[in-house]
């Protein structure tokens, strides 16, 4: 594979695990960070020693980058993407790919017209156990999928909010716990069982000065017949490692963490459950994510884009889960059920 260089537009907390994970890639090297303030252009300059800049024609004109990694404000991400993809530079985003059904399919779109690979960032797919049980599932080991929960009660403090102010927004966050948080769970969720059929939801803003929720609860239909119970928050001191429950008509699988803390499978032994760690969790603190599983997303882009094939998370696929939680928002304010 040859050399790719890899400039990041954002230049929030989330950046410095992209740093980190691009200086461990032999296969690549970052050559920019965007930023729209000035000041910060300055601060980057001489804290990180990084070239940056403030003019997005400025760096997205630079001929050494080939990939575009996209990690602003969640409700920004489609201009970034759709401004990259026309300067035809590769994206990788961060999740959610937007925070609209409609941005992202102008996004999706300019991808494909431009011919650029887009790439969405879920990297807890990538976690050593989540892909031992993804194994064990869809090759059917457990039988009729019956029900599957994920459970995301995790606590943000007034200053996550009131010290980026986009948190929490509508137009920028999307929504709140279901939106930020809660999306790494319910993408886990939908690549387990597939297709949802339809989602009622429940969403109340109880504790935070925010516009989004911080309590949530939603019930799911998926096409194959299973139901699944979601519930989200930032509002649950002190933050609970993330759940996901599977069951299925040959036993069940119980996450918690991205560990496997329950594996009641027939005919199944339990893998080793010692076997690979998890990067940490962002129950209580979002910068105690680890970046091990970041650096597996950007080598599977790199290797996309390299052999020209989808990334392990296309644009389609990142709709999934913001088709999910914009229907459980829209049922919440119906009352009613909504059907995908
Ligand atoms: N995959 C994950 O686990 C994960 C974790 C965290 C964030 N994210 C995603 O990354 C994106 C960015 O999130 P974040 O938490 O890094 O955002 P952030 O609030 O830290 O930063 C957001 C934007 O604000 C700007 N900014 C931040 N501090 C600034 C300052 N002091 N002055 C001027 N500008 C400033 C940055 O340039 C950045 O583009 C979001 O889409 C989020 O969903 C993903």
């Amino acid at each position: 594979m040859t050399k790719k260089g890899i400039g990041i537009i954002g230049t929030g907390s989330i950046v410095n695990t992209y740093i980190k994970c691009i200086e461990e890639i032999d296969d690549a090297n970052l050559v920019a960070l965007f930023t729209r303030s000035s000041d910060r252009v300055k601060k980057i300059k001489l804290e990180l020693g990084i070239p940056a800049y403030s003019d997005l024609s400025a760096f997205l004109a630079l001929p050494q980058i080939d990939l575009v990694c996209v990690c602003n404000e969640s409700g920004s991400h489609g201009e970034a993407i759709i401004q990259a993809a026309k300067s035809k530079k590769h994206v990788l985003c961060e999740k959610p790919l937007e925070v609209t059904l409609e941005k992202i399919d102008r996004a999706i779109n300019s991808c494909v017209q431009n011919d650029v690979t887009l790439g969405c960032v879920f990297q807890n797919r990538c976690g050593a156990h989540f892909t031992e049980v993804f194994d064990v599932v869809s090759k059917g080991k457990l039988g009729k999928l019956l029900m599957g929960n994920a459970h995301i009660n995790w606590y943000r403090n007034t200053e996550y909010y009131t010290k980026n102010p986009w948190r929490g927004t509508l137009e920028l966050d999307g929504g709140a716990a279901f939106m930020n948080q809660g999306i790494h769970t319910i993408d886990l969720l939908l690549h387990l069982f597939g297709p949802v059929k339809s989602v009622f939801g429940t969403i109340h803003t109880r504790v935070h000065n925010i516009q989004g929720e911080d309590v949530g609860s939603g019930i799911l239909e998926f096409e194959n017949g299973a139901i699944g119970n979601i519930t989200a928050g930032t509002a649950f001191y002190p933050g609970h490692p993330e759940r996901l429950e599977i069951y299925g008509e040959k036993g069940s699988i119980l996450m918690e963490g991205g560990r496997i803390v329950g594996w009641n499978v027939m005919d199944v032994p339990e893998p080793d459950f010692e076997k690979g760690n998890r990067d940490g969790s962002g129950a209580a603190n979002p910068t105690a994510i680890g970046h091990q599983n970041h650096k597996k997303v950007i080598l599977d882009m790199l290797h996309a884009i390299a052999e020209d094939k989808s990334p392990m998370v296309d644009g389609p696929e990142a709709r999934k889960s913001v088709e999910v939680i914009t229907a459980l928002y829209k049922s919440s304010e119906s009352r009613e059920l909504v059907f995908l």
